[in-house]
Formats: structure tokens, sequence, C-alpha cells
């Protein structure tokens, strides 16, 4: 079910927490959203230096000097240069993503991080079985896909040395149980 843009712009904000994204990124960021959607963020984040958007279904013409929306594959997207980043964010796209594939896809961002980059990584958190059951049905029915819980702990297990975890947390709205995890590399 396609939702159109400026319903879901007022939508989303009811039930995804944020400033508790925004909170971690620095002024002057150079950001790059994986898995941008509709590029909701980018209406909450001030003082930016780029923003760039790359999605599967995202719409490239909405660029301008310093924002960019990119049509492609996140997993591919990752064989670019990467440099021109230091602020990564991947908020709600890993539940999109193959379980076998979820690892590599993450391990490969991570090792691309360079010193004091950012990366913010917020998916749902399968706390308990009413929040699972629900957000498992919603994304049925707003994407007809059978949602791939991130196994959080497992990634934190296997992070390494140089990354430091700044914040791992999660926060409830209504039904939806959101877990976060800032990552920086040292
Ligand atoms: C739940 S939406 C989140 C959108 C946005 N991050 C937000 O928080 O509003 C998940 C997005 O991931 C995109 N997506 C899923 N798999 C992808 C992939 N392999 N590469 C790029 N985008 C992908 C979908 O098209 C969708 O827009």
């Amino acid at each position: 079910m396609e939702i159109p843009q400026k319903i879901y712009f007022k939508l989303r904000p009811l039930i995804l927490p944020i400033k508790k994204i925004t909170n971690y990124i620095q002024e002057e960021a150079n950001i790059i959203d994986l898995g941008c959607g509709k590029g909701l963020l980018l209406n909450y984040i001030i003082n930016f230096k780029s923003y760039t958007g790359v999605d599967l279904n995202t719409n490239p013409h909405h660029s301008s000097n310093n924002v960019k929306f990119i049509k492609a594959d996140c997993l591919a997207f990752l064989d670019n240069n990467l440099n021109k980043y230091n602020t990564f964010l991947v908020i709600d796209l890993i539940h999109h993503i193959p379980v076998d594939t979820q690892f590599i896809f993450l391990n490969k961002l991570i090792s691309s991080l360079k010193l004091g980059d950012i990366l913010i990584i917020k998916d749902i958190n399968p706390r308990n079985f009413i929040y699972k059951f629900w957000n498992s049905f919603h994304d049925f029915i707003i994407s007809k896909q059978i949602i791939n819980y991130l196994d959080f702990e497992k990634l934190k297990e296997n992070l390494p040395g140089d990354i430091q975890i700044l914040a791992n947390f999660h926060s409830r709205i209504f039904l939806y149980d959101h877990y976060f995890l800032v990552l920086k590399k040292c």
C-alpha cells in the first residue's frame, strides 16, 4: 500500500522517536541515510553540510546542491567510496534485509567507517510477542513483506575493538518498540 508522502510525513513522526536519532547528528555533518524512504528525516536535521539519501524506491529528482537522493540498493551502494560521509543513518532498513545478509551489510558498513564517524542504527525491537506481532502485521500491510528482526546482541558481541558504543537503548511509542545502537569509530 503506497501511502501519499504528505500523509506519511504526518503519520510517521507519531511512531518514530525522531529526536532520539537527530540528537546524535553533529552540526555540519555529511550524512548518508541508507534506506531513506521518502527522506522524512531530512525535514528534522538542521545545520548539516550535506545529505545523501539512498533507497530502492526514492525519488532521485528531489536533489539540490547539498541534498541528493539516489535510487539504489544499499547493499550494492556500499561498494562506492564512502569517504565523504561522516554520519551514517540506518533507520528501519535492516528488517527489510534478509537475515543472512544483515550482518554482511552491517559488517561492511562498519569496516568502512573512518576515525570519528558515527553510525546510527535504529530498528524494531521484538521485545515481546505483542510488539513483535503488531510490527510484523504493520509491515506486512504497508510493505507486503515478512520482516527480519536483527539480532542486536549478536551485532554488539562481534563489534571490532575500535568501535565504541555511544548509546544503546530502546524507546517505545504505542506498540512500536524501537531499538537504538549508536556507534563511533575511535
Ligand atoms: C521502513 S522504511 C524506512 C524509511 C526511512 N528510513 C524512515 O525512517 O522514514 C524502509 C525503507 O528501506 C528501503 N529498502 C529496503 N531494502 C532496501 C535495499 N536493499 N536498498 C535500499 N533501500 C531498501 C525501502 O524501500 C523503504 O523505503
